[in-house]
C-alpha cells in the first residue's frame, strides 16, 4: 500500500475493524427523521461516542455505530448533487431491488416486517458490547441523545445475543470466516487468506481490480465509509428440528447432517479439519477453527459442494463458473435475537419470534449481494449442483434437494425447506467520523 494510502483508522467507525465480543449483547435503534435540524442535532450529540478503527484492540469495550439509509440522507437535507453520486441500488433500496436479489415468493418485501422496507428508517444506532452492564451504560448514552426529541421518532428496538455459549438461532457458532484487510493492523488469524485489498471494505482506497471503487460525493462524504446490508431473517427452529430427525436416526448423526448443511459441526468445528467427530475445542479456538484449504477436498466428501460456508467462501474450490473468490469478500457482524435455540422445538409455534439480523460490510455491499444471492445461494451451476439452492439462506421450492458427495454413491436428500425466512432489510451508508460531522454541520 502506498505511502499516502494508509488508512485513516481514527477516521473509520470502529465496528468495521472490531470483532464482535463474545459473549455478546447490544441493541439496533431504527430512528425516522420528521425534522432535519433535530436528525443533524441528533448526530451531532451522538459523533463523539461513536469509537474509531484506531480503538479496535479493546474487544470487549462496548461501541456505538451510526448508519444511515439512502431515505435518512434525504430527510437529513443532503445536497442534490451529494445524493445523486450514490448508487443506484443503494438509492432505491434493498426493498426496492427485490427482482434483482431474487428476493421473491416468501421472501418477497410484501411478507416483510413493519418497518422493514416502508421508507420510514433513516437512522440505525448500534450498540455492541461485552457485557451486560456496558450495554445499558452505552445504550443509556446513546438513548439521551434521541429520546423524547420532537422531530425524531424510534420505528424500531431490537435487543440481540446474550445466547448460551453464543450460538445462533438454528445452534452454530457464528461470525468465524472474515477476511484479513491489508493495512488495518488487524493481525491476520491462521487460514485468513492473504489480506484483501482495503478499498473493497472501505471507500477511498484501492480495491482488488487497481483502483478505488466508486464514492459518493465531496471526499469528505465518502472517503473512510462504507456500506452497510441488513437482513432480518426469522429462523425456523421446529422446521429445521424435524428435517434433522427425518433424515438421520441418531443423536451423532443428526449433529453430522447439521454439520454437512453448513460446513462446520455447530461447535464450530470445520469439517475439513474435524471430518468424522465434533471437536469443540478446536471449534473455539480462532486461532485454529479457520485454518484451512478445500485442496484436500475437490469433491466435497467433507464439506459439501453446496454447503453455506463453502458457497459463500468457495476459498481454492475449481469452481464450474470461474471467478476471483476475492471480489466477493464481506465483513460480517451479524447479531442474533430472540429465545435461545431448543433442539426438542418441534411445533410450527416455535418457528417464530427469533433469528438473526444478518450484517454485512463492503464498499459495494449492493452488487455483492446481488451477485451472492443470484449466483451463490439461489443457483447451483457454479459448483455442478443445478438448481440446488444454500441450504441455510436459499429460498427452498417444492422437491428442493440438497447434495452430500461421499461414497460409493452420494446422497441426495428431498424436501429441503426454507430454514430462515426473510423479514426485513435495509442498506444503510456507514459514514466515516468526519463525515457524520459534515452532515450534522450541513447549513
Ligand atoms: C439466517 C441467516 C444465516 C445464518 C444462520 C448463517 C450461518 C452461518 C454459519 C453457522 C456459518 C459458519 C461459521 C462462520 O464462519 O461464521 C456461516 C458462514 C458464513 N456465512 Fe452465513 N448465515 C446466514 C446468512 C448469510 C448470508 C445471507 C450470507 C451472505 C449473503 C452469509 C455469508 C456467510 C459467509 C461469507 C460465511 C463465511 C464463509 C467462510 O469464510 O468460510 N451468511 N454462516
Amino acid at each position: 500500500m502506498a505511502r499516502n494510502d494508509r488508512l485513516e483508522l481514527e477516521d473509520i467507525q470502529a465496528t468495521v475493524l472490531r470483532y464482535r465480543p463474545e459473549p455478546y449483547y447490544g441493541t439496533h435503534v431504527m430512528l425516522r427523521v420528521d425534522d432535519a435540524r433535530a436528525g443533524r442535532e441528533l448526530l451531532r450529540g451522538l459523533a463523539p461516542h461513536v469509537d474509531s478503527a484506531a480503538e479496535w484492540r479493546q474487544p470487549g469495550e462496548p461501541w456505538i455505530a451510526v448508519a444511515i439509509t439512502y431515505a435518512g440522507l434525504v430527510a437529513l437535507g443532503l445536497p442534490a448533487e451529494s445524493l445523486n453520486s450514490f448508487p443506484e441500488a443503494f438509492r432505491v433500496g434493498m426493498a426496492g431491488r427485490s427482482g434483482q436479489l431474487l428476493d421473491v415468493g416468501d421472501n418477497d418485501p410484501a411478507h416483510w416486517h413493519h418497518p422493514f422496507g416502508s421508507g420510514e428508517i433513516h437512522l440505525g444506532v448500534s450498540v455492541f458490547s461485552g457485557s451486560e452492564e456496558a450495554w445499558h451504560r452505552t445504550l443509556e448514552t446513546a438513548r439521551q441523545h434521541y429520546a423524547g426529541r420532537p422531530g425524531l421518532a424510534v420505528v424500531a428496538t431490537q435487543d440481540f445475543g446474550a445466547q448460551p455459549g453464543d450460538l445462533n438461532p438454528l445452534g452454530y457458532r457464528d461470525s468465524i470466516g472474515q477476511p484479513a484487510i491489508e493495512g488495518s493492523g488487524v493481525a491476520p488469524l491462521p487460514g485468513q487468506g492473504r489480506p484483501i485489498k482495503a478499498g473493497e471494505f472501505i471507500l477511498g482506497y484501492p480495491g482488488e481490480s487497481g483502483g478505488p471503487l466508486p464514492a459518493p460525493a465531496p471526499g469528505v462524504l465518502g472517503r473512510n465509509g462504507t456500506y452497510v446490508g441488513l437482513r432480518k431473517y426469522e429462523s425456523r427452529v421446529a422446521t429445521f428440528n424435524r428435517f434433522l430427525r427425518e433424515h438421520a436416526q441418531t443423536d451423532r448423526e443428526r449433529e453430522l447432517l447439521a454439520a454437512k448443511l453448513v460446513g462446520r459441526w455447530r461447535s464450530g468445528a470445520p469439517l475439513t479439519l474435524a471430518p468424522e467427530v465434533d471437536d469443540p475445542e478446536l471449534g473455539a479456538d480462532p486461532s485454529r477453527n479457520d485454518d484451512f484449504t478445500y485442496a484436500g477436498d475437490p469433491h466435497g466428501h467433507q464439506v459439501p459442494l453446496g454447503s453455506h460456508m463453502r458457497r459463500m467462501n468457495p476459498r481454492d474450490t475449481k469452481m464450474a463458473l470461474l471467478t476471483d473468490v476475492n471480489l466477493h469478500r464481506i465483513i460480517r457482524r451479524s447479531t442474533t435475537y430472540g429465545k435461545p435455540y431448543d433442539p426438542e422445538a418441534l411445533g410450527d409455534a416455535e418457528d417464530g419470534g427469533r433469528g438473526l439480523y444478518f450484517i454485512f460490510l463492503s464498499a459495494k455491499a449492493m452488487d455483492t449481494l446481488e451477485f451472492l444471492q443470484r449466483e451463490w445461494i439461489n443457483n447451483g451451476n457454479f459448483m455442478s449442483l443445478g438448481a440446488e439452492r444454500d441450504p441455510n439462506v436459499g429460498l427452498q421450492e417444492a422437491g428442493a434437494t440438497f447434495t452430500i458427495p461421499q461414497t460409493p454413491v452420494r446422497r441426495r436428500i428431498h424436501e429441503i425447506e426454507t430454514f430462515n425466512a426473510l423479514r426485513g432489510g435495509e442498506y444503510f451508508f456507514l459514514p466515516s467520523l468526519s463525515a457524520l460531522r459534515w452532515i450534522a454541520n450541513l447549513p
